[in-house]
């Protein structure tokens, strides 16, 4: 992984590589090796991957992982100074990280589907999974998973409609290790500023810029429950704002809901 240290311009974000040709899942390796030998020094490791035999989406989906051609990969924050509670939001600076690199890299513009989804075409292109372990009441590390689908030429059908990839939006092959380098350079620097005032003041107007859901008709399902609205933006702790059909509004929190498009996913 020489490569992406030389691509790299960070202070930390991916300063120490761990690389595999095939691994079950870069989150449960980076969690293992963090409950191991965990120290400072684990403070931005990255875990990268070839290919993942189990590797694994929210809500205990699958995420599929071939070889060859994506980025699998999972991020160590190290004793990070936030609150337990607040560690869903730094999905939300992973998200944001990874649709500005994904652009700069393509030059296909990328939008994100709350919370956390990457999407260009309507189609997601990059799934973050976000994982904490607690010594005490306090995070001693928190991993944030992230895979993007790079220069993948086919999905499986049942995919299809929901999935793309880089490759498949700007019809040319990438090169990986400068995507990674980017995601992470954008990362150190949202993080930084996450931590300046400990939530997403200073990340919202970025983050809302390119937020698909914005000023759309969303549909919530909650619990078993669908009830709609239209997506007004965030609030700083990452809650998505519904204007709810009387008018009045509501927060909805990412760990509780899904939320879809009215006709489509996003
Ligand atoms: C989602 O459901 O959208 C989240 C998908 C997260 C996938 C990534 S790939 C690298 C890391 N290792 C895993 O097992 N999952 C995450």
């Amino acid at each position: 992984m020489m490569q992406l240290e030389t691509a790299l311009q960070t202070k930390w974000a991916g300063r120490k590589v761990f690389w595999q040709e095939e691994i079950d899942s870069t989150n449960v390796w980076a969690k293992k090796y963090a409950r191991d030998f965990g120290s400072e020094e684990m403070q931005g490791a990255l875990f990268l991957a070839d290919k993942q035999t189990a590797g694994k989406g929210r809500f205990d989906r699958i995420w599929v992982s071939p070889s060859g051609e994506n980025i699998y990969m999972t991020l160590v924050l190290w004793k990070p100074p936030i609150e337990p509670w607040k560690a869903s939001q730094l999905t939300l600076v992973m998200g944001l990280s990874a649709a500005q690199a994904a652009k700069e890299i393509s030059g296909v513009r990328a939008g994100i589907k709350w919370p956390n989804d990457v999407v260009m075409s309507g189609k997601k292109i990059c799934g973050i999974l976000t994982e904490m372990h607690m010594e005490k009441d306090k995070p001693e590390y928190i991993i944030i998973g992230v895979g993007i689908n790079v220069n993948q030429k086919k999905f499986p059908v049942e995919l299809c409609e929901k999935a793309t990839s880089l490759y498949l939006e700007c019809k040319r092959e990438l090169d990986r290790i400068s995507l990674v380098a980017k995601v992470m350079e954008h990362f150190e620097d949202h993080y930084e500023r996450f931590l300046q005032t400990g939530d997403l003041s200073l990340l919202k107007e970025d983050y809302e810029r390119i937020l698909l859901n914005k000023d759309q008709q969303v549909r919530i399902l909650e619990k078993g429950e669908e009830s709609r609205g239209i997506a007004r933006g965030i609030t700083p702790l990452g809650e998505l704002l519904i204007e709810n059909t009387d008018g009045t509004m509501r927060k909805v929190f990412s760990g509780e809901v899904s939320v879809r498009g009215l006709y489509s996913y996003v």
